[in-house]
């Protein structure tokens, strides 16, 4: 386990609501902050809240170099070969539209995704039908893991220009072997995009050993504050992309009727950017590979082993996914039939301080394919302990009338 002095850095964490203390387990929707992210952003408001990127002066160039160096640890964060590989965006969902609208795709095309992706990684795909681009769905195996012969089938049946799929699943946790993904994709000709918002806040992404040509993640999952994204992209392919979005700061120069456009990345960051949030995002990079997401990985495993246990114990409720808390990662996403899954969160939330997400974690395609309403989904990260799982199990039972 992680050492439990990581959870002094969380100053929300020191919050009593009624008197008690918080049990935060809803990590997959948005991380908690470090004081040391949170010092980066009153750093630039304080310090140098100026504009990057144009803005010659001493405060302008401050910037630029603070947030030149942030893109320069994500790219070391992610084993990007390059800084100029990580474009800064306002979260993975931007990332996703930012290569639907850019990719050249042509009538005929297919995007292939799995059965368990964020509208995300979804709408953008089924928007692209206007265009004759057509979307084709790899079924999971019966326990949600990935069906490699259905794939290969999917590629068989050819035009794949477009393999899109979530890493980690923020429905069940479950990570698909990626590394073989890509590789059968490159060997069909396909190029590979991930959707990484649950993997890269937890577990060793590089982009180099996994040879994805594009990868998408969120900073608000990994520490850092909302409004933050990165996507990664092989240095050649994102030279051969337009912007969908165009403005200020994207072009070298312009005239009345036409303009040159800069390199990757200034042309996709149209506009005034988001300096403080990204200066931050570095520091939360930073923060995470001192704590090595080896460890991180294996703290929430140990964690997910407990709930998944406890869960496992009570008559009517069913996990979404692969059986072993391992297959899980940090997220431990349930049912119990009858019951609603919000009501079940707030009353975690009313009578425990126990906070988790409920629904159907905007993945709607799943929960109506299987005709299930929504669960109730725990999801752990660093900062999370074993009296947190111990305070979450009794309040369940608790609700459930089992003590
Ligand atoms: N925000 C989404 C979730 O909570 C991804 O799962």
């Amino acid at each position: 386990m992680l050492n439990s002095k990581i959870r002094e850095d969380f100053p929300v964490l020191e919050r009593k609501i009624n008197g008690k203390g918080i049990v935060y387990l809803d990590s997959a929707c948005m991380s908690l902050k470090p004081k040391q992210v949170i010092e980066k952003l009153i750093e630039y408001y304080t310090l140098y809240p100026a504009c990057g990127g144009r803005s010659q002066h001493k405060l302008g160039s401050e910037v630029n170099e603070k947030y030149h160096r942030s893109r320069e640890i994500i790219a070391k964060f992610i084993g990007a070969k390059k800084p100029e590989e990580v474009v800064f965006t306002r979260n993975t969902t931007e990332g996703i539209n930012l290569i639907s609208r850019s990719f050249e795709f042509k009538r005929g095309d297919v995007v292939l995704t799995t059965d368990k992706e964020h509208n995300s990684n979804l709408l953008p795909w089924q928007l692209l039908k206007e265009k004759g681009v057509k979307q084709k769905i790899v079924n999971s195996n019966p326990d949600l893991t990935f069906n490699m012969n259905d794939f290969e089938q999917k590629m068989n049946e050819g035009n794949v220009k477009l393999v899109s799929m979530v890493h980690t699943s923020n429905l069940d946790g479950y990570t698909i072997p990626a590394k073989e993904v890509i590789k059968m994709a490159h060997d069909f000709g396909a190029y590979v995009l991930l959707d990484g918002a649950q993997s890269v806040p937890r577990m060793v992404v590089n982009v180099r050993k996994l040879d994805v040509d594009f990868l998408a993640f969120s900073g608000h999952k990994m520490l850092g504050p909302t409004g933050t994204g990165v996507l990664y992209g092989k240095e050649q392919l994102l030279e051969n992309l337009n912007p969908f979005l165009v403005g200020g700061d994207t072009v070298q120069n312009s005239t009345y009727t036409s303009h040159v456009l800069l390199k990757s990345p200034e042309k996709f960051e149209a506009g005034l950017q988001n300096y403080a949030g990204m200066i931050a995002l570095g520091e939360a990079a930073r923060y995470i590979m001192k704590i090595k997401r080896k460890n991180i990985e294996e703290h929430e495993i140990e964690l997910n082993k407990l709930i998944t246990n406890e869960l496992q114990e009570i008559e009517g409720i069913k996990i979404i996914g692969p059986e072993k808390a391992e297959s899980r990662g940090g997220i431990s996403s349930f049912y119990i039939n009858k019951m609603n899954s919000h009501e079940i969160a707030i009353m975690l939330s009313e009578l425990g301080n126990v906070f988790v997400r409920s629904g159907q974690h905007c993945v709607h395609s799943w929960f109506n394919a299987h005709n299930i309403n929504g669960s109730v989904r725990v999801s752990l990260y660093l900062y999370n302990n074993q009296k947190d799982v111990e305070t979450f199990i009794e309040t369940l039972k608790n609700i459930l009338f089992l003590k």
